[in-house]
């Protein structure tokens, strides 16, 4: 329990507590209060990749609980120098962080920086391997507005291939009984060494799938990965593979449609959907502050009770 790497290694009771705990803060959350549960203690979180939501939550997430967030950036540090991964590691490690939160392009990375230091360490995406967070806020998300996951149908649509969210889903959310559906256009399915869990199977019709899931989960094109660039992305990906408001209107009445971000729209997604009432986007960002802030908790021994206990006035 001292690190939380990748959602494959995870057990179903791990991820079930993560909920637990974090609908149990959420009250003092929604209230605009905080704790000084973690008073005195630091956070190093570590983007070698850009971020808007997942370092922003985890920044928010610290703040919440009374622990500091020393934010560092790739973009302004020593790497640009040339410092290695694992020299910026052990000098950041020196100054006696309680935690890291690592996100980088390469898969492994926050496993190398905790296994190096020693440090409890959160990965916050590494590659296209996972993003274990995002699948844990996801859940979250979803066991809120419909009250359970046991039996819930879930399509993942988009570009498999590059996406650690996909991967983490896919694993969260079997874990956590759900049935899960993946989506792609050939060129961008899931190479051969993700292996399918229980409760996973692959969908090659996007309009007849979407038809029987009660969550359609969109995944953002991720150029930056590709050799070769998706082509067409505004015209083929859309009119195949988008959540446009004619396939929206023919989800199911309770089904709701989320996105990880940052969204391509008009592309995976157009904004009358996005923005629409079937969206969960916000609110899955929403919900990601409460699940980071469990993380903490956890990974620093401390319980939702003593967090409450130590409630500052909002
Ligand atoms: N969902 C997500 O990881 O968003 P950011 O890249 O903005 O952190």
């Amino acid at each position: 329990m001292s690190d939380f790497l990748a959602i494959e290694n995870e057990s179903p009771e791990r991820l079930q507590r993560l909920l637990f705990s974090a609908a149990a803060l959420k009250p003092l959350f929604d209230s605009g209060g905080a704790s000084s549960v973690l008073a005195g203690k630091a956070a190093v979180l570590a983007f070698f990749e850009n971020s808007t939501r997942t370092r922003s939550s985890f920044a928010r997430a610290a703040a919440f609980l009374g622990m500091s967030a020393i934010n560092f950036d790739a973009a302004i540090s020593s790497t640009q120098k040339g410092e290695s991964l694992d020299d910026t590691a052990l000098n950041l490690g020196a100054m006696r962080p309680h935690l890291f939160v690592v996100r980088h392009r390469e898969a492994g990375s926050p496993r190398r920086i905790a296994e190096l230091t020693g440090i409890p360490t959160i990965n916050a995406g590494d590659g296209a391997h996972e993003h274990p967070t995002q699948a844990l806020l996801d859940a979250f998300c979803l066991q809120q507005h419909f009250g359970k996951l046991t039996g819930f149908k879930v399509l993942i649509c988009g570009d498999l291939r590059h996406s650690r969210v996909a991967r983490s889903n896919l694993h969260c959310l079997t874990r956590l009984g759900a049935q899960v559906a993946l989506c792609s256009p050939p060129t961008l399915c899931l190479d051969g060494e993700t292996a399918l869990p229980a409760g996973a199977t692959i969908a090659t019709d996007f309009d007849a799938a979407l038809q029987g899931a009660d969550a359609v989960m969109l995944l953002r094109l991720q150029h930056e990965r590709m050799n070769d660039p998706f082509p067409s992305p505004g015209g083929e990906y859309r009119s195949g593979w988008g959540m446009t408001a004619e396939r929206a209107a023919k989800m199911q009445k309770h089904a709701v449609v989320m996105h990880p971000g940052p969204m391509n729209r008009g592309v995976e997604i157009d904004s009358v959907v996005a923005d629409g009432p079937r969206s969960l986007i916000l609110k899955q960002v929403e919900g990601g502050v409460v699940c980071r802030a469990a993380l903490f908790l956890e990974l620093l021994g401390k319980s939702v009770e003593q967090t409450l206990a130590k409630t500052l006035p909002s």
